[in-house]
């Protein structure tokens, strides 16, 4: 089975076609990277009219390197839900028009769903394991709009077990980097940095703490907050004027603030970021796995992580190792696929076209997304 993907729902634009749910035969993805860069921040009107620009020529692109044509598809998936309303609307309705000339079925599609089909794909070197078909599993979604964890039950049927309070880890990332003044997408180059401080697990800045409004919740909650962390670092970043100084041109190794009689380092700053954001993350699955109990029949082993974050190979690293010691396996796709991309969506559309669950013209685009919640204890 031959099915087009189409994802518009931030800021990149793509297209890609899929064997099987499966396969990737082609991949086209359009960054605006650039575009947004001189605002650190995605501005939605730019992003609407980039997409505009790119998406025919991303989905001839796609088609071309497939070798195939409209008439071989069984299917079209597009991303109709949540996202940047504007966005969303130039795949919906280039999806629309392919699905009103050609009849192929059209098939809306969950962005955050589509996260989860990810590590399952098999893309150039990459050949994730075999999606675990009518079986649950977890999922954490991490990306620059979301921080969530989901259960997934099966398409169409995530149930939420926990939300971010305020700002999703990504978003994180992206205004603290704003902050020091290191660039849009602010997780990569906070990652690179961050390799190069002499911390580890057991020495990290004490002065970024975990939110206190997440430290009373009883250990069966899974609540995430990140806006606590940005705060401390802004604190920081005061305290010591290091908006002053110009991170750009520091080495990162340099030292460039005292605290506590010890010195530390732009890279120092970094990780202890990245390491507050693990943690959290961590906690929360920790939290989740203590009180669940793991059916062999109906259960899966594999735990997803996806979505922009899931890039970080060292929150990998830590989050892996937690799921582990619970029995799990983390799923991870590679970086390329992490990112919003036409094949996740593809592969959501195939699970929902083999339960025939199909659209017409009416589908529209929605800028939010509820879920049914998942109670653990
Ligand atoms: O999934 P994604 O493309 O969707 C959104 O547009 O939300 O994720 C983008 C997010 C950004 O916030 C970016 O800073 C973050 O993923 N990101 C990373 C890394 N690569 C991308 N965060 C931490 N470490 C990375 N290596």
């Amino acid at each position: 089975m031959i099915g087009l993907g189409i994802e518009s729902s931030c800021d990149e634009t793509s297209a890609s076609i899929l064997q099987n749910g499966r396969r990737v035969l082609s991949l086209k993805i359009n960054s605006q990277i650039a575009i947004h860069l001189p605002f650190q921040g995605v501005v939605p009107e730019l992003a609407s009219r980039n997409h505009l620009l790119k998406i025919n020529s991303i989905l001839e692109e796609s088609l071309n390197e497939a070798g195939i044509s409209f008439s071989d598809l069984d299917y079209i998936a597009v991303t109709h839900r949540p996202g940047l309303i504007g966005s969303l609307m130039v795949g919906l309705q280039t999806a629309k028009t392919i699905h009103l000339l050609t009849g192929i079925p059209l098939i809306g599609v969950n962005h955050l769903e589509a996260h989860i089909y990810a590590p399952f794909l098999e893309y150039q070197n990459f050949n994730g394991p075999q999606f675990p078909h009518g079986k649950k599993f977890f999922a954490l979604l991490v990306s620059g709009g979301n921080t969530a964890l989901f259960q997934y039950q099966k398409a169409d049927k995530l149930l939420l077990a926990g939300n971010t309070l305020d700002d999703a880890a990504g978003e994180a990332f992206d205004k603290i980097a704003k902050m020091l003044n290191l660039g849009y997408p602010g997780g990569p180059p906070i990652e690179r940095l961050a390799r190069q401080s002499s911390f580890n697990e057991n020495r990290s800045l004490e002065e970024l703490p975990v939110p206190a409004i997440l430290k009373g919740t009883p250990r069966t909650e899974i609540k995430f907050s990140f806006s606590g962390i940005k705060t401390a670092i802004y604190r920081l970043i005061k305290k010591y004027r290091l908006d002053e100084k110009n991170i750009n041109l520091i080495k990162a190794d340099k030292n460039i603030f005292q605290h506590d009689g010890l010195e530390y380092s732009l890279a120092d700053l970094c990780y202890s970021l990245q390491y507050r954001i693990a943690e959290l993350l961590g906690r929360n699955i920790r939290n989740l796995l203590n009180f669940y109990s793991f059916d062999e029949e109906q259960d899966s082993r594999y735990f997803i992580f996806a979505g922009g974050v899931a890039a970080n190979s060292f929150i990998r690293g830590y989050l892996g190792k937690i799921i582990a010691n619970f029995g799990y396996e983390l799923a991870v796709p590679p970086a390329i696929l992490c990112t919003d991309n036409g094949a996740m969506v593809a592969a959501a559309g195939y699970y929902k076209f083999l339960l025939h669950d199909v659209d017409d013209l009416s589908l529209e685009a929605y800028s939010g997304s509820k879920f049914d919640e998942l109670r653990i204890s």
